[in-house]
């Protein structure tokens, strides 16, 4: 039933009644497609209800008129809120978030590293207002989940970083900035912009569009030229600036993502607008032990991502059926060096929806599953010429990005620079029986489970100390082990990760 709280009494009552969790969309009203995609993103995500909260929030406005003439549209916000998916709506009054003597009220201090940048060095204290009244309303609702927009990035991040610190167990969800028709990011400000003050708005968006094109192709940016060309607009540029787009402090050379994010005012109104820049797509990597989910999880987590599935396990075991085949001596290093030259290993899905693996033209799914393949692989997988072949294979294959790769030297030799990377392990019992049920593996289903344990550890023990590319936890992985969750209790917290490193804005949609 949807249902108008306007009170705390109200809202206490409502929440004492409640059977699910709480999805929240805090907005100060006046609501456009920006906040019914949040409306509605939450409403599919699951089952939870949906509450929207309109509150404009003196506290976070530094500028007087600014709060005097937001825009006020309440019968328009309750019709399209409750048609796109709230289950209710709360309306607090000042004095219900803000009671006279601040009685129960945390003034709280917006994040320093986090505030200093962009908008909050000319909106002196709005960081501080945002997080107060945030901070307010979640101890009121007390969600499961927060939706927020990634039009104001900078805003997402402190909030974040204030879930983090006053440890809330609330799940952050973005979704990206939605744009109108003509390119400019959805705003309830836009409505006092004049045509002609539009149209500059329409000139800065673009311009923001032209530096990220430039930028994939020249993995560089000139600031002073954009603003040279935006001043004979006569577009007055508040900042314009090129950060790390999670800590907000000057981009690297290094950083793969980064943010360019301005603001500019159009007569009276004050607009932001910014774009991620990205030299290629982001990319997950995935190391860890056999037995550890690894493939089904990341086949899982590429279907779920549309990423692509880079399986390197299988190169190095259709390289080992190969020279095996065709009887190579591969210890001799010439003979190996003369073999390697006509390798070609490529993936191909099936009609299962699968991915098939062909070496020199061979469709070796099957094979290369074998024990035969399984008790040589470490083996052919330590030779150093072997290595650097099929490393360079790999980072071909992930050049331009867009892709989840497991392996075992993924996050270590491969993509060290991937945007996510995890070490996924189980302990050797789990490991043997999830072995010994492997529908795909006959072999392993025939040997018993004591025999599993210690072709297991031989294994790891042959992996972690090979003296190339060694099987270890690489600099910066989150390791999960997997012991008792379900894959999707695995997948969704990868995804959860991922989510959490990357901006929804440049994932694969
Ligand atoms: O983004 C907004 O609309 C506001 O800053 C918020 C999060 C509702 C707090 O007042």
């Amino acid at each position: 039933m949807q249902k108008i709280i306007k009170s705390l009494e109200e809202l206490e009552n409502w929440r004492s009644n409640l059977k699910s969790d709480i999805n929240f969309i805090p907005t100060m009203g006046n609501l456009h497609n920006g906040h019914i995609k949040l409306i509605s993103t939450a409403k599919k995500d699951n089952f939870n209800i949906n509450l929207v909260s309109i509150f404009i929030n003196p506290l976070q406005f530094d500028n007087k008129s600014d709060l005097v003439n937001y825009p006020k549209t309440i019968e328009n916000d309750l019709k399209s809120s409750f048609s796109n998916g709230a289950d209710a709506i709360f309306i607090p009054s000042t004095e219900d978030i803000y009671p006279p003597n601040n009685k129960n009220i945390t003034f709280i201090k917006a994040s320093v590293e986090l505030s200093s940048a962009l908008c909050g060095l000319n909106r002196i204290g709005h960081f501080d207002g945002v997080c107060t009244v945030v901070y307010r309303l979640l101890n009121l609702i007390k969600p499961k989940n927060l939706y927020l927009g990634e039009k104001d990035w900078q805003q997402l991040l402190i909030l974040k970083n204030l879930v983090t610190t006053k440890k809330f167990n609330i799940a952050i969800k973005s979704i990206p900035t939605v744009r109108d028709s003509d390119g400019i990011p959805l705003s309830s400000r836009n409505i006092h912009l004049s045509k002609s003050e539009r149209k500059l708005m329409r000139f800065f968006s673009n311009e923001l569009l032209i530096a990220k094109k430039i930028f994939k192709q020249e993995e560089k940016i000139n600031i002073k030229k954009i603003i040279k060309k935006l001043s004979a607009e006569k577009i007055s540029v508040e900042y314009l600036e090129h950060l790390h787009p999670y800590t907000l402090q000057h981009a690297g050379v290094e950083d793969n993502i980064s943010i360019l994010a301005g603001a500019i005012r159009c007569g009276e109104t004050r607009l932001i607008d910014h774009v991620f820049l990205m030299k290629r797509s982001p990319i997950i990597a995935i190391d860890g032990p056999a037995g550890s989910g690894k493939s089904t999880v990341t086949k899982l987590i590429a279907k779920k991502l549309k990423l692509l599935y880079l399986d390197t396990g299988a190169m190095y075991r259709a390289l080992s059926w190969l020279l095996i085949k065709e009887n190579i001596d591969y210890e001799n290093e010439k003979k190996l060096q003369n073999t390697l030259k006509n390798v070609s290993i490529v993936f191909k899905s099936n009609t299962n929806s699968n991915q098939d693996v062909f070496i020199n033209n061979y469709c070796v799914t099957e094979e290369i599953r074998s024990q035969e393949i399984s008790s040589i692989v470490s083996q052919i997988s330590s030779i150093k010429e072997v290595r650097q072949f099929l490393v360079e294979e790999q980072r071909k294959i992930g050049k331009s990005g867009g892709l989840v790769a497991e392996g075992r030297d993924i996050g270590t030799t491969v993509f060290p620079d991937a945007e996510l990377k995890i070490f996924l392990t189980a302990s050797i019992d789990e490991r043997a029986k999830r072995r010994k049920s492997d529908t795909k593996s006959k072999d392993s289903r025939e040997i018993d489970l004591i025999k599993l344990k210690e072709l297991i550890k031989k294994r790891d023990l042959e992996d972690s100390n090979r003296e190339i590319s060694p099987l270890i936890k690489a600099h910066g992985a989150i390791e999960i082990i997997t012991d008792g969750y379900s894959i999707n209790e695995v997948v969704d917290k990868i995804i959860n990760l991922y989510n959490n490193n990357v901006p929804k804005e440049i994932q694969i949609q």
